[in-house]
């Protein structure tokens, strides 16, 4: 197989560990019967700050004529916030329709977390972010600015589309995580009566009673064409104690764009930080885009300090994607081998360098 990527290094980090995932995919490509053509772009905050450019709507266009999008981090610490996050991250996933925010939460044996008492057999789930309505729609209003009477409205906005397609898609995924095996959180009994896995649902249906009202008759329509399914339902305030207590409890949890971003910062702490957790923000009949879910950190930029492994991460889970399922198993495994040998996931505390934490997994790489 060929594939034609868009390599977007960004800002910060970004570039550093953007060019240890490459070297991973260079590695796939000696060992498996797949190649990759890889065409670069400067997007970023260093580029705005030069010419003024954010990204228009012709750049994220030609995007459409790639496989997939693999970026680094895009932020710029002269640069207001809100503006490189409006005008290319979120650009990107609501002009290109990545619907869904994929954010796998998996603990690798030997990785340090910050809960104690705990197996990594029992953080190992997938959160199904939705990724362009809710409150990033970006609708709202200012009355009487600057005043004491001033009033804010940000909303939170769903179509039942956008909420359908999303959990149709968490639905899938479940099928797709226990095609050869169940999940291990069911019980004897679940599993004799036909299930697989399980989604639960992770809003705020006791308070926001229109917008989750809707998600949830949406999962129950949909929970029906997919009998061997469990379904369940947790609060999103009560999923992130469950998060820290007992996240053996979790399999696929599908939610919102808002408490998708949150809840996946979480996670990430749990699996080691940041530098360990890759994202893809998916659209499943278009281009979708792979990142690490960390962000541009300044303080290490240029010092080779930095994981890639969240990169790495990301590129395995382009490769899922893409279809190339048996080279991003060998990268998840990889990975694996590779986090026995550092000491701390965190930037500066690895053990490793940035460059030989990717010399290590791309040797690791095998068919
Ligand atoms: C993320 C980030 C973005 C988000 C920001 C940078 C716009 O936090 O990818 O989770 O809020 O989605
Ligand atoms: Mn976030």
């Amino acid at each position: 197989m060929h594939y034609k990527l868009a390599i977007i290094p960004g800002d910060g980090t970004g570039p550093e560990v953007v060019q240890e995932g490459l070297k991973v995919l260079k590695a796939v490509e000696s060992a498996f019967d797949i190649s990759f053509e890889f065409t670069h772009f400067d997007w970023g905050g260093s580029r705005y700050l030069k010419s003024g450019k954010i990204l228009d709507d012709d750049e994220l266009d030609s995007l459409k004529a790639f496989d997939a999008a693999y970026l680094g981090a895009i932020g710029h610490p002269d640069v207001k916030p809100g503006i490189l996050e409006k005008g290319i991250l979120l650009k990107s996933r609501f002009d290109l329709d990545q619907y869904i925010n994929l954010r796998p939460v998996k603990l690798y044996p030997g990785v340090a977390t910050p809960i104690s008492n705990i197996q990594p057999e029992d953080i190992d789930y997938l959160i199904v972010r939705e990724n362009t309505g809710g409150l990033y729609t970006g609708k709202g209003h200012f009355s009487k600015k600057g005043t004491p009477d001033e009033v804010a409205v940000q909303e939170m906005i769903y179509t039942r589309h956008q909420v359908e397609r999303c959990v149709r898609y968490a639905f899938e995924s479940v099928l797709k995580r226990h095609k050869d095996n169940a999940w291990r959180g069911l019980s004897d009994e679940e599993k004799k009566k036909g299930y697989v896995g399980q989604l639960t649902l992770c809003v705020k249906t006791n308070v926001l009673t229109f917008v989750y009202d809707l998600w949830q008759r949406v999962v129950d329509e949909v929970a029906e064409a997919y009998p061997t399914v469990k379904t369940n339902y947790v609060n999103v305030d009560a999923t992130c104690i469950w998060m820290i207590e007992d996240p053996g409890r979790f399999d696929v949890i599908v939610t919102g764009n808002m408490f998708g971003d949150i809840i996946s910062d979480l996670a990430a702490v749990t699996q080691g930080g940041l530098g360990i957790a890759p994202g893809g923000n998916i659209n499943p009949k278009g281009v979708s885009m792979f990142e690490p879910i960390g962000g541009t950190a300044p303080q290490f930029t240029g010092q080779n300090s930095i994981n890639p492994l969240a990169a790495i991460g990301a590129a395995g889970l382009m490769l899922d994607h893409l279809g190339a399922f048996d080279a991003a198993k060998s990268i998840d495994q990889a990975i694996s081998k590779t986090v026995t040998k550092m000491t701390s996931m965190r930037a500066g505390e690895m053990g490793l360098t940035t460059s030989e934490v990717g010399d290590s997994v791309a040797g690791e790489v095998v068919i």
